[in-house]
């Protein structure tokens, strides 16, 4: 048993007992031939929870936001988003490498969520400017926002405005089940606004391996050459889909639990470092602390709550920790007292 909590992020998280057996007696064939019976039926109830005509079962949300770009924008050309989203951050080399890609910047005034006059500036002609807009992509929760819940209202404006501009919408949703457990919505009602989305199986859901990108028929043909031409043709990857189709199943229900836990830690640090966090500011799974007004920086911080067995990661400055699967409301009670112990050495 690993007696750390790990906080480090939602893809931490240990598969269950029911996902190793379903890996071990997965039914597989040959992805690449399109054969694999898990594959498919992964990727069939993947089609019908986000309402698009088709999906396809890729290694990484990388990967997923990777195909998208190369498959609308053109080399040379620009995705509008959020200042700090992951596919324009984390990712930007990956899409300049692998397809050119630039990104006009768009920053959030709170929390990584962008609005649609906003959007709407993003994409308003210029005579002067030779720069050619090809997507605009959303993030949604807004990770560096703190798990920003982006609302299904505002996301139809963003699209409109979209529209109207004749430029396709993208939504990275690699916590969009997040998104949908405290909007109350499901995946669909936010699919519809967007012409293709991802999610991660991977993250919240507790599946070990695995993202899902879902669009029309054609883009996930385009998108299926572009996952064998990546190199992704993972053959006998049902091992992975059978866990995958348990995280669909099973995970999201029992997301509001990891956001109670989050709410419960971000109320914890406020106490005892008053000014660091605000738990109105933490609607999902991630907490990040400013603890700038400590004394002491976050690199710190860090190495004293790995000393006590909690591991956090630095972000921007500031701690950030997201709860999971693998973390009990008393391992975040156990974390909160390791939080307070640190706080007291030297
Ligand atoms: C918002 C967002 N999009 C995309 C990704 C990429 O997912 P993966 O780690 O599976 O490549 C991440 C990973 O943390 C993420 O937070």
């Amino acid at each position: 048993m690993d007696a750390r909590i790990d906080l480090r992020s939602d893809t931490v998280s240990q598969p269950s007992e029911r996902m190793r057996h379903a890996m071990a007696t997965a039914e597989v064939g040959d992805d690449w031939y399109g054969d694999d019976p898990t594959v498919n039926l992964l990727q069939d109830r993947a089609a019908e929870l986000t309402g698009k005509e088709a999906a396809i079962y890729l290694p990484t949300g990388t990967m997923c936001n990777q195909i998208a770009l190369h498959a609308y924008v053109g080399s040379g050309h620009l995705a509008v988003c959020e200042a700090s989203a992951h596919l324009g951050g984390t990712e930007a080399s990956s899409a300049a490498a692998l397809s050119g890609v630039a990104f006009r910047y768009v920053p959030a005034a709170s929390r990584g969520l962008l609005t649609a006059e906003q959007v709407g500036v993003a994409l308003a002609p210029d005579p002067y400017d030779a720069s050619v807009v090809d997507l605009v992509a959303l993030e949604n929760t807004h990770q560096v926002g703190g798990g920003s819940v982006l609302g299904v209202a505002e996301t139809g404006r963003i699209a409109a405005v979209a529209t109207a501009a004749g430029v396709p919408l993208y939504l990275d949703g690699a916590r969009i089940f997040n998104a949908c457990a405290v909007a109350g919505v499901a995946v669909a009602d936010y699919a519809r606004h967007a012409d293709s989305m991802m999610f991660c199986l991977s993250k919240g859901l507790g599946a070990p391996i695995g993202s899902v990108l879902a669009g029309d028929a054609a883009f996930i043909r385009e998108a299926r050459r572009l996952k064998i031409l990546l190199g992704g043709a993972w053959r006998q990857a049902g091992i992975m889909a059978a866990a995958g189709l348990i995280a669909l199943a099973e995970g999201p229900g029992r997301l509001p639990e990891d956001h109670a836990n989050a709410r419960a830690l971000a109320a914890g640090l406020a106490e005892l470092l008053p000014g660091s966090v605000d738990p109105a500011d933490v609607p999902t799974n991630i907490v990040f602390a400013d603890v700038s007004g400590t004394g002491r920086d976050a690199a710190r911080w860090r190495e004293l709550l790995a000393e006590e067995g909690v591991l956090v990661t630095i972000i921007g400055g500031r701690v950030r920790m997201l709860t999971h699967v693998g973390v009990t409301a008393a391992g975040i009670s156990a974390a909160l007292d390791a939080w307070r112990r640190a706080a007291k050495a030297p």
